[in-house]
């Protein structure tokens, strides 16, 4: 088989590049019917720790301080964009300019508008866009939105969606570029909920409407060095304020005629990643949680055995059998971006759009507007529909 080589170029080198990184990496072993082959061409930081890892450990050919070199360099065919949210517009529309295919992390901007912009720039240069939508991957999911889109769940009732996580529950925790809403755009709800969202509108149908209530709870963090992770503790420079959620929850309304509800923190105690997805329909019930990946609970009306059982992912489910060969053997985060890399290179290569878009993460950022709207005013709020590329649309 002849084997084709494209170059790669990475956007920032933190926990996402990183991730990027391997999961690029590992696409040409796990996917070897795909005939590629990935030179890591130049990786862009502005740290000079994170740009020696590149060129040092992760294979890179080269690095730079300034992304348009990524962007510009004539061997480089995809782009990752994975530096904080406030850079991604300005980045992706540089790609967009270039006409290079990228794959960039949620949320895509800081707002709708930068997400629109964005969307509506590759599209209009025919250009393929993978989003860290990376939850949607699980074999398990895949299994879920089978059970919802062949009708075996029946009619779907609700809806019940949660990313609950515990990273910044310690008042001590650094204060970063999360916290600023020039930076971040906003708290959970685009950081967390943004993926909730997409897994609704992925699983079982478009959101239409929301009514959103959100809470800043640890109002004052210290600062730390650029670079910081937001995981880190005992951070000691001055306290400056949070400017944005800590916890959002609300109620939401399906294109289907389902209702539901949605929760998120980054503040809690004891959840750690409970990114979670309840959908109940007239015939039965699936329950998945991101804390146990390769498993979904279900139960059906009409079974024998009346109540939950266990489906552990098998090799048939979704990507499973790339990753294990039988039941019950775990997958992890970096698997669920390998599948990502995959679906990008594949969209890449058969210039047809198979990974989540561009158009799947505006979709999402209108929800997130929607609710901040909701907050603002204390009312039920359209979501803005998106056309587009949508691969949440897809039939099953
Ligand atoms: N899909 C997911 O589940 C997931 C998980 C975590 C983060 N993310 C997203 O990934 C993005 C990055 O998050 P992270 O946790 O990796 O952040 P991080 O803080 O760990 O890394 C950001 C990197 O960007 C670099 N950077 C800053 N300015 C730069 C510039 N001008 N040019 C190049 N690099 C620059 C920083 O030096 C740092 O290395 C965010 O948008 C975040 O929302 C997605």
């Amino acid at each position: 088989m002849p084997i084709k080589t494209l170059g790669y170029g990475l956007i920032s080198v933190g926990w996402m590049g990183r991730v990027h990184s391997r999961g690029i990496s590992q696409v040409a072993e796990r996917y070897p019917e795909l005939g590629v082959n990935i030179r890591k061409v130049i990786a862009a930081d502005t740290l000079s720790a994170a740009r020696d890892n590149a060129t040092q450990l992760m294979g890179f050919e080269s690095a730079t301080e300034n992304y348009l070199d990524v962007i510009n360099h004539p061997d480089v065919d995809i782009v990752s964009i994975c530096s904080p949210n406030f850079l991604h517009h300005e980045i992706a529309m540089a790609a967009i300019k270039a006409g290079k295919d990228f794959w960039i992390e949620k949320p895509m901007g800081r707002n709708e508008i930068e997400s629109r912009e964005i969307s509506e720039g590759a599209i209009a240069k025919k250009l393929m866009t993978a989003v860290g939508f990376n939850y949607r991957q699980s074999p398990a999911i895949a299994h879920a939105r089978h059970l919802v889109r062949s009708g075996k769940l029946g009619q779907i009732y609700n809806v019940e969606v949660k990313m609950i996580a515990d990273y910044v529950n310690d008042p001590e925790g650094a204060f970063t570029w999360r916290y600023v809403n020039e930076y971040a755009g906003s708290g959970v709800l685009g950081d967390l909920m943004s993926h909730g969202f997409d897994l609704v509108q992925y699983v079982v149908d478009d959101i239409t409407d929301v009514c959103a209530q959100s809470e800043i709870f640890i109002k004052e963090r210290r600062e730390a060095a650029p670079g910081t992770s937001h995981f880190a503790k005992n951070a000691s420079g001055a306290l400056k304020q949070v400017e944005n959620e800590d916890w959002t929850s609300g109620m939401m309304r399906l294109a289907n005629g389902a209702s539901g509800t949605f929760e998120s923190s980054r503040i809690a105690v004891g959840p750690a990643c409970e990114y979670s997805i309840e959908v109940r329909g007239s015939l039965g019930t699936l329950r998945w949680n991101f804390e146990n990946l390769t498993e979904l609970q279900v139960a059906f009306r009409n079974a024998p055995e009346y109540g939950f059982t266990r489906a552990l992912s098998a090799p048939d489910d979704g990507e499973y059998g790339r990753f294990q060969p039988g039941r019950g053997i775990s997958m992890s985060f970096d698997d669920l971006k390998t599948i990502e890399a995959s679906l990008f290179i594949k969209s890449v290569l058969e210039r047809k759009q198979i990974a989540p878009s561009a158009a799947d993460c505006h979709s999402a950022a209108e929800c997130v507007a929607a609710a901040k709207r909701s907050i603002a005013s204390g009312t039920w709020q359209s979501v803005h529909q998106v056309s587009g590329n949508r691969t949440t649309r897809e039939k099953v």
